[in-house]
Formats: C-alpha cells, sequence, structure tokens
C-alpha cells in the first residue's frame, strides 16, 4: 500500500498541486498533505488493458479495457446490460468484490491500485453507484459532513463544523431542487430511485470531487428530476472546469444535458467502439447488434 506521504513525495507541494491543496498545505505547514494534481488538460485518468475478475467466483468480467480521461472532459460509456460497466466503475473505486488480474489504471499520475478506496476518495475520484445503499441510523447530514470533512482534512483544509456545513450544502441542495428535509433522514431510508441519485449528486457536489463516475445516474428518474440533476452536474461542471466525467448510460435523453466529448460502447468487458454523439444517434436508429459487426 502506497501511504499518503509517499503520495505527496511525487509531487511538490506548490507544483502541481491544486488551489485546494496549496491553501491547505500552506496554512497548516504540512508537506505531507500534498496530493498529486494533474495540471490543466493533463491526463486525469489513464486505464490501460484492465482486467479483473469477481473475487468470489473467480468470472473474468473485464477483459482488457482502455480509456482516457484528460481534465474537463466527459466521457459516456453505453453498452449492454452486463458488459461490465458497473464492474469497471467499482473496480476504480476498489471494491472488494473485485480483483484487479491485468492491466493499469493510474490517477493523477499515481498507480490507482496501490491505494486504498479512502486515499482514492481523499484525491478526488468519486463514484455515485447505480444502486445507492441505504445507511439506517446515519443522517444524511452527519454523513455528508463526515465525508466532506475527510476529504478536506486529508488536503490539509479546516474541518467544517455544523454551521458551517450548513451554509456549504444549502445552496447545493437548492441547485438539486431538493427538500432540505433530506438532510435530517437516513441516509436513502425510504428514498424513491429518483431522490437516492439525487442523494449521490449531492455528495459529489459536496466533495467537489476532480474525477467523477456515474454509474447510470438517470435510471429511475423521471423527467423532471432527470433535468434537474443534469443541470446540477452541469451547474458544477461550470465551476469546476477541470473535473472529469465518467458516466455509464443508456439514453440518449442523459448525453441531450450532460453532453459528452467521447462516447464508448462496452461489450463483453471491453469497449468496442469509441466515437462522438453521432454514434449514440447510430446506435438509436440500429441498436447494439449492428455496432458489433462493423466494430
Ligand atoms: N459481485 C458480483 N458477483 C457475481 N457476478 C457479478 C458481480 N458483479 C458483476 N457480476 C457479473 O458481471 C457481469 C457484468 O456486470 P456489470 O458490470 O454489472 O454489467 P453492466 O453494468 O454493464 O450491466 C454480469 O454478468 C454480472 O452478473
Ligand atoms: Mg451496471
Amino acid at each position: 500500500m502506497l501511504s499518503t506521504a509517499s503520495v505527496a513525495a511525487r509531487a511538490p507541494c506548490g507544483i502541481g498541486a491544486s488551489r485546494r491543496q496549496q491553501r491547505g498545505a500552506a496554512a497548516r505547514g504540512r508537506r505531507q498533505f500534498c496530493l498529486v494534481r494533474a495540471a490543466k488538460g493533463d491526463v486525469l485518468l489513464e486505464i490501460h488493458d484492465l482486467q479483473a475478475k469477481v473475487a468470489a467466483t473467480g468470472k473474468q468480467i473485464l477483459k482488457g479495457v482502455t480509456l482516457t480521461v484528460r481534465e474537463g472532459e466527459v466521457h459516456a460509456i453505453m453498452g449492454k446490460n452486463g458488459s461490465g460497466k458497473s464492474t469497471l466503475s467499482k473496480v476504480l473505486v476498489g471494491h472488494p468484490d473485485y480483483e484487479v488480474t491485468g492491466g493499469s489504471a493510474a490517477y493523477k499520475g499515481v498507480d490507482l491500485f496501490e491505494l486504498e478506496p479512502e486515499q482514492r476518495s481523499h484525491m478526488g475520484l468519486f463514484l455515485s453507484f447505480q444502486s445507492p445503499v441505504e445507511i439506517p441510523g446515519v443522517s444524511n447530514i452527519d454523513f455528508l459532513r463526515i465525508a466532506t470533512n475527510a476529504r478536506r482534512k486529508a488536503a490539509g483544509e479546516k474541518e467544517l463544523d455544523p454551521l458551517e456545513f450548513y451554509a456549504h450544502v444549502m445552496p447545493k441542495l437548492e441547485a438539486l431542487n431538493m427538500d432540505p428535509a433530506f438532510l435530517n433522514r437516513n441516509v436513502n431510508e425510504g428514498f424513491s430511485g429518483g431522490e437516492k441519485k439525487r442523494n449521490e449528486i449531492l455528495q459529489l457536489a459536496c466533495l467537489e470531487a476532480d474525477m467523477a463516475i456515474l454509474d447510470e445516474i438517470d435510471s429511475g428518474l423521471d423527467i423532471d428530476a432527470l433535468r434537474d440533476v443534469s443541470k446540477a452536474v452541469n451547474g458544477l461542471k461550470s465551476q469546476q472546469q477541470d473535473m472529469g466525467i465518467l458516466m455509464v448510460t443508456h439514453y440518449k435523453r442523459l448525453l441531450d444535458y450532460i453532453r459528452p466529448d467521447y462516447v464508448h460502447i462496452m461489450q463483453e468487458g471491453r469497449i468496442v467502439t469509441t466515437g462522438d454523439m453521432g454514434l449514440v444517434d447510430k446506435l438509436e436508429e440500429s441498436g447494439y447488434s449492428v455496432l458489433s459487426s462493423s466494430a
């Protein structure tokens, strides 16, 4: 495992460090909190020939995924159910159900698989789950504040007390058109599908992640909720223009709101085709079968 200190050693403070990191490090004078940060337009996430299997059964799911996301880019991954999209998302954040069997993935120049899941999160990698979990007994606002403070602490920033956090979260809640009552409910408990998805984006907004992986954020959303969630993601993106986004979706309607720079099609654990929105139109017309015969 790579410690935070050794990650920091690869990026001297002030050189390639984000404003957040520079501010925090200067304030606390603690060099070990300077995490690696790519310069604008630099590669954020570089996945090469990634292979992974289900740890429990040994079933090989990812069979060589290659993909590069630069700062500020939006990538969409489409593909049939069972092609490995969620597995790829979960492997990147370190889900314990999967074992990496080959290839590589670097985030901000650091080998992702040498980092613990929480270190990946502290470095600004975020995954919104396709099926967000319910956490009974934990209030949403406490959860959001603890997660936000964990990232701030790792970056050497001042942690937010409950009042400060309230001021931090309220505008984000408003942007998502979410009722403040959601803050006092238990995390996702009794939330509708759409409410859970909004809550995922609320987490992303609070954490101010640098690389967001959004797994089917449109599933379970009605058209109004889809518009609100997309608006919130676009709003975040305009505030954090360097944020990279990798979004998994089945539907063009999400991509009409959050326009991707690249569209990838995944099949049987590999990306078989890459294009732009034109590829989505082709898919809408002909379905995946035509693509596989022309890929
Ligand atoms: N934890 C797991 N245990 C067993 N099989 C799994 C697990 N995760 C994924 N799979 C299998 O891997 C394949 C790909 O799943 P997934 O990545 O969820 O696909 P997608 O998101 O593209 O629909 C499916 O056949 C699925 O059943
Ligand atoms: Mg999936």
